[in-house]
This record gives C-alpha cells, sequence and structure tokens, in this order.
C-alpha cells in the first residue's frame, strides 16, 4: 500500500514534533487569539488549585484552630484580649481552652481569658470570608473556561478553515494524473474526515492536554510543598499508574490499529458488494456473500470487544488506584494528626488533591490515544499538500490560430506502456479532420495532451505556432476546447452552466450564441429557458440536450479549435438533426478534430486519420480508404453490418 493510504502510523516521538511545527504554520496567523487561550488555560489550572488550599486554611486557623501567636497588631482571623492580638497560626506558642462561656488561652507561662461568643463569632466569620472567596474562584473559572473554550474553538475554526481551503486549492492544482490514481473518495475522506480530526485536535486535544499537565504538575508540586511525609508514600502509587498509563497506551494504540483495520475491510466489502449487487442475484449467491459479510463483521466485532475490554480495565484500576491513595493517605496522616505532628486541614486538603489528580491523569491517557490518530491525519494531510505541483508555464505567446502540428508525438500515461507512439499530423487552420479507430487506440489521449490536461515525452505539438510545452495552461484551454461524449454539468441554472460562472460572458452573449447556432426553438422548449435549473449531474436533462449545452458552451468561447469526442455517439433521435445542424455552425471555419466512433457520421470529412495502437496507419478520405480495403473498411464494413442488424 502507498504512503497516503495506510489507516493508521507508527510515528516516532520526532516525527510528531515535525508534523506539529508543520501543522503549527496554519496556526501562526492566529497567534494573539491563541496566546489568550493558553493564558486562560493556565489560569484556569492555577486557580483550580486554590480551593484546597484555602480549606485547608479554613479547616486549619478557623473550623480547629490548634495554636496561636501573640501580636500587637490586629490581622485576617485576630481575636482582640486587651491591647494585645492573637492570631491562629501553626506552631504558635499559645493554646486555646474553651470553659463554659470563657475561653482560656495560655503559653509562655502567661494566661489571658476572652469570651467564647466573640472568638466563635470571629471563627465563623473568617470561615464565611474563605468561602466567598471560593465561591468567587469557582466564578472566575466559570468565566475563564467560557473564554477559553471559545478561543480555543476560534483558532481550531479557523485553523481548520484555511488548510480546507489550501488542500483544495492545491487539488485543484494538481495534473490530471493525480486524478487518474486518488479515487475520489478517498479525497473527500482527506477534505472532510481528516480536516475534522485536525479540528478536534486543535480545538480539543491540545488544550486537554495542556490544561491537565499544568493541573497535573501543579498538584504535584502542591502536595510535595505541603508534607514531604505524605507525598513519598504516595510517590510508589505515581509509578504504579506511570505504568499503568504505559501499558494502556501500549494495548489501546494497539487494539485501535486492529479496529481501524477492520472496520476499513468492513467498508471495502460493502461498497463492493452493494454496488456488484447484480451479480450476487444473478447467480443466486445471496447465501455465500451473507456468510462472507458475517465474517467481516465478526472480525470487527471482536477487534472492537478487544478495544472496549481495554478501555474497561484502564479506568477501574485508576479508580482502584485512587481510592487505595486516598486510603493510605488517610490512614497513615491520621496517625499524623493524632501524634500532633500533622494538621487536619492539610490532611482535609491532600485528600481533596489526590481527588483532583486522577480526573486529570484518566483523560491524559486517553488524549494521548486521541492526539495519535489526529497525528495521522495531519500525516495525510501534509502529504497531500507537500506534493510537488506541476509548472505552468508563464510565457505569453499567443496561439495566432487553429494550426495543429503534431511531429514524432510519443507518450505514456506510466512512464512504461507507450500509448502513442510517433504520432504525426498537420491540420490546417480551419480544416476539418477526423481519428478513426478501435476502443483503446489512443484517440481520446492525443486529445488530452493537446489540451495540455498530460506532458508528453518526446516529440513536439504546436498549435497555432506556439509549443504548448510552453504555452500557460489557461492560454491554451482558451483556444482549444473540447466536447465530450459525457457531458458534465453542475447543479445550477443552464446559463450558469454555459457560462461556467464566468463573470466576462455575458447573458447577451449566451443569447448570441444560442441563436447563431439556430437553437432558439430548443431553449424555448425548456421550462425556464437559459433560467432552468439542472439538477445534480444534468440528470433532468437528456444527454441530447447536455450535449446542445456543451456545444453552447464552446460556442460561447469563440476557441480556435474544436475537438469532438466520439461527443454524437450516444444521441437520441430527437436531438440528432438539432445537433448536426448546430454541430455544422460551431466548426464553420474552425479547426475541427472530429473523433468518432460511429463511421457514419464522418462519411463526409475530406480527411480521415485511421489509428491503431498508438499509430496512424491510414489517411485519406472515405473513398480512398474504402477502396484501399485496409482497417478502416474493414470497421466500416463490421459497423453497417451491425447498424444493419439493429434497424
Ligand atoms: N488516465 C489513464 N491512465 C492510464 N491509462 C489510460 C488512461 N486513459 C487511457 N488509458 C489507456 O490508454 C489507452 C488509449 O486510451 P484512449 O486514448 O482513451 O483510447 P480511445 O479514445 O482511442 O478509445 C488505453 O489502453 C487505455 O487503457
Ligand atoms: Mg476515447
Amino acid at each position: 500500500m502507498e504512503k497516503s493510504e495506510r489507516e493508521e502510523y507508527n510515528v516516532s516521538f520526532f516525527e510528531n514534533i515535525g508534523l506539529f511545527a508543520w501543522a503549527f504554520k496554519y496556526v501562526k496567523p492566529y497567534w494573539k487569539v491563541l496566546s489568550v487561550s493558553i493564558a486562560l488555560m493556565v489560569s484556569i489550572s492555577l486557580m483550580s488549585l486554590l480551593p484546597p488550599y484555602l480549606m485547608k486554611d479554613a479547616i486549619n486557623f478557623y473550623l480547629h484552630p490548634t495554636t496561636y501567636s501573640k501580636s500587637l497588631k490586629p490581622s485576617f482571623g485576630s481575636i482582640k484580649v486587651g491591647n494585645l492580638y492573637f492570631i491562629p497560626k501553626s506552631n504558635g506558642e499559645y493554646t486555646l481552652t474553651e470553659s463554659g462561656t470563657e475561653v482560656l488561652i495560655k503559653g509562655s507561662g502567661q494566661e489571658y481569658l476572652v469570651n467564647a461568643s466573640v472568638l466563635n463569632g470571629t471563627r465563623i466569620r473568617e470561615i464565611s470570608v474563605i468561602a466567598v472567596e471560593v465561591f468567587m474562584i469557582d466564578f472566575l473559572v466559570f468565566f475563564a473556561t467560557y473564554g477559553q473554550l471559545w478561543t480555543s474553538q476560534i483558532v481550531a475554526i479557523k485553523t481548520v478553515n484555511d488548510v480546507r481551503n489550501s488542500l483544495f486549492d492545491h487539488i485543484l492544482k494538481q495534473p490530471m494524473k493525480f486524478f487518474d490514481s486518488n479515487i475520489s473518495g478517498r479525497l473527500v475522506t482527506r477534505v472532510t474526515n481528516d480536516v475534522q480530526n485536525l479540528n478536534d485536535m486543535f480545538s480539543k486535544i491540545i488544550s486537554s492536554i495542556f490544561k491537565d499537565a499544568v493541573l497535573i504538575i501543579g498538584i504535584l508540586y502542591v502536595l510535595l510543598r505541603m508534607d514531604f511525609r505524605l507525598f513519598s508514600i504516595l510517590f510508589p502509587i505515581f509509578l504504579f499508574i506511570a505504568v499503568i498509563i504505559y501499558l494502556f497506551r501500549f494495548f489501546s494504540r494497539k487494539a485501535y490499529r486492529l479496529v481501524r483495520a477492520k472496520l476499513a475491510a468492513l467498508n471495502a466489502f460493502l461498497a463492493e458488494h452493494l454496488s456488484g449487487m447484480m451479480v450476487t442475484f444473478l447467480f443466486n449467491k445471496e447465501k455465500e456473500k451473507a456468510n462472507e459479510f458475517y465474517k467481516v463483521s465478526d472480525d470487527y466485532y471482536h477487534s472492537s470487544l478487544k478495544m472496549v475490554t481495554i478501555y474497561a480495565i484502564f479506568r477501574p484500576i485508576i479508580d482502584f488506584t485512587r481510592y487505595f491513595a486516598i486510603t493510605l493517605i488517610i490512614w497513615f496522616g491520621a496517625n499524623l494528626v493524632v501524634s500532633k505532628s500533622l494538621e487536619i486541614g492539610t490532611l482535609f486538603a491532600f485528600i481533596s488533591y489526590i481527588g483532583m489528580l486522577f480526573h486529570p491523569i484518566n483523560d491524559m491517557a486517553e488524549n494521548f490515544s486521541n492526539l495519535q490518530s489526529s497525528m495521522t491525519s495531519v500525516e495525510r494531510i501534509r502529504a497531500l499538500l507537500n506534493l510537488s505541483l506541476p509548472s505552468d508555464p508563464t510565457s505569453n505567446e499567443e496561439i495566432s490560430s487553429g494550426e495543429i502540428k503534431i511531429k514524432d508525438l510519443w507518450f505514456a500515461y506510466d512512464d512504461e506502456n507507450w500509448i502513442l507512439k510517433g504520432i504525426s499530423m498537420n491540420v490546417k487552420n480551419g480544416e476539418k479532420v477526423a481519428i478513426v479507430g478501435h476502443t483503446g487506440a489512443g484517440k481520446s489521449t492525443i486529445s488530452s495532451i493537446l489540451t495540455g490536461l498530460y506532458g508528453y515525452a518526446k516529440g513536439s505539438v504546436h498549435v497555432g505556432g506556439v509549443e504548448i510545452k510552453n504555452c500557460p495552461n489557461e492560454e491554451l484551454r482558451n483556444e482549444i476546447n473540447v466536447i465530450l461524449q459525457e457531458v458534465m454539468l453542475f447543479t445550477g441554472k443552464i446559463i450558469d452552466n454555459i457560462t461556467l460562472w464566468d463573470k466576462r460572458i455575458t447573458r447577451k452573449e449566451v443569447l448570441k450564441a444560442i441563436h447563431d447556432l439556430d437553437l432558439d426553438r430548443f431553449m424555448l422548449s425548456l421550462p425556464k429557458g437559459i433560467d432552468t435549473f439542472v439538477r445534480e449531474g444534468g440528470s433532468n436533462l437528456s444527454t441530447g440536450q447536455r450535449q446542445l449545452i456543451s456545444m453552447i458552451r464552446a460556442f460561447v468561447r469563440k476557441p480556435k479549435v474544436v475537438i469532438m469526442d466520439e461527443a454524437t455517439a450516444n444521441i437520441d433521435v430527437e436531438t440528432e438533426s438539432m445537433i448536426q445542424n448546430a454541430l455544422e455552425k460551431l466548426t464553420e471555419d474552425r479547426t475541427t478534430v472530429i473523433i468518432a466512433h460511429r463511421l457514419s457520421t464522418i462519411r463526409n470529412v475530406s480527411r480521415i486519420l485511421v489509428m491503431n495502437e498508438g499509430e496512424i496507419v491510414e489517411e485519406g478520405d472515405h473513398e480512398k480508404l474504402m477502396k484501399k480495403g485496409g482497417l478502416y473498411a474493414k470497421l466500416y464494413r463490421l459497423q453497417s453490418f451491425e447498424e444493419y442488424k439493429v434497424t
């Protein structure tokens, strides 16, 4: 399988960094909003760290104060005794003992008495102040989160919009060869799915990872600073979690890859068999196909089950570890509290932080898996955007006439199998020439080369005195117009399909073109004339009607050369005469190359080139070629026989 087709990549860390840097190019224009987003993210994490810390103070100093220190000045939460102030403090030198309505403050060989209701009033008030502070932090976090989500979405949406547009721009500039080897379904996936993955990455995954990392590091730092003894008994647990996450990542990535592969197989099976349903019916293969499908479906089911199992195990393990850690801390902490070497508020804060720690750990593990699959999309998008573009010549040579000169032209689609083997032909300005031959002889290929869809390897092709290799595509395609057998119409009005949304072509010109081609009657027959709406693919028009529209499309552009590639092959009888008439007008005094399958339509063309396996083998008018009794005569006799058979 070629690289851009792989479902999943085994990208190394450094490759990931490279991909990241590449993707970042697209984020750069929005760096201001992005910086705001990151700043908000960091502040949200830091703010979330505050409440347990404040609660710790509320408990240690006001709910369950242990010691006080003496001061001459009042401060937050101090109790006034005479002209002295007592401030709650860890390791202060005074202790409080309540007895009835009085509280005794004792320490440093001194004793003071305070009214209990005064002391309790102060304590409740300070706890309320802290409660309000916690509430306000919550409120700030609320707004910051709103702002953060909003800014990160803005950056993601704008970035992804840019990526999507450059993808399509890039696809538009690809040579025809690109579309031969890239099925449109895959390209659609590139522009929609992969781009959506990129969006998820920028809007959710990266910011979550960032936020979680700040939170985890912040919590660990606070825990370490708050009490080293408690922190150190948690340390083995942290190591255990790291191992679990590593294992989870390893197994989940493997399982994920398997699920993707099985799903791709399922999709491929469905796509193939739904489009080939007729064969299944006609050969009575429903039962066999159903069994085959069950097997493919079963494979997918089992791989999904594996994946679910891994996820289902991971979360409970993390949850279990969390409760284990909390229990351990309560047990060990309680011992310290009882032996008076730890304050109860600190224990409370420790437990709260451990509770907070596991959520980002869980998220982080899963987000890394998601990041991995987003990276796959980034890689695919990059592969497409990094495809080099063919350089369009910039010379300003102008095609001066409709004269075509092809000399010893060699061409292969795949650089190996020559499709055109030394073609030489000259068409004078205004001349009409027909090319005939078996299917696959290389007739359409000549048309593709004349319009610059494919470059050629050897030989030269001149149109109106300009070597087409040196002619910008725009100039070339302005002067050479191809009318194909299958007319592609886009959703929109008929007039839009004629001008192809080119503002330089006026409505008046379109109407004149219709008149000049004698097609007024045809337009009148349509419900709203040139404003009739064309449904997707032109499904509300007959083949003949579509063909007429494509002729107007060509005529209004006044090209110097018209190529008809089997354009009249499938025409219905009603429109046939109209088409023949319009065709004569379109090709009047204009260089015309008629590629025809039905030889009866070119009988009157004075010069007929007969192609066989990439070479021109015969040349002349109908009479001469028939007299010669070569390939043309053979083809002609074969066809008249078939037409005779049909009618
Ligand atoms: N896009 C393509 N990629 C590869 N091979 C192609 C492509 N188009 C045509 N061919 C091959 O080139 C040969 C000539 O095709 P074409 O010029 O379409 O024949 P004709 O129009 O005479 O029927 C055929 O063998 C065909 O299979
Ligand atoms: Mg063809």
